[in-house]
């Protein structure tokens, strides 16, 4: 799914930024995607793609 459109990035490149990057929010995204500075609507959904990421990380750490 495309996130930003203006960019052509997606929710996946998104979750790998913040998986293997380690990018925390966005201005870190922003260091290893170029996103959200041309007309800013997916500002919003990117920061909830970083939120549900780290969510998802911690929870799979507790598991294993
Ligand atoms: S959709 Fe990301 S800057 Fe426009």
């Amino acid at each position: 799914m495309f996130v930003c459109m203006c960019y052509g990035v997606t929710d996946k490149d998104i979750r790998n930024a913040v998986q293997s990057e380690g990018a925390g929010n966005l201005r870190e995204l922003r260091s290893h995607l170029n996103l959200g500075t041309q007309c800013g609507k997916c500002v919003q959904m990117a920061q909830e793609i970083i939120d549900q990421t780290i969510i998802d990380e911690s929870l799979f750490k507790d598991v294993g």
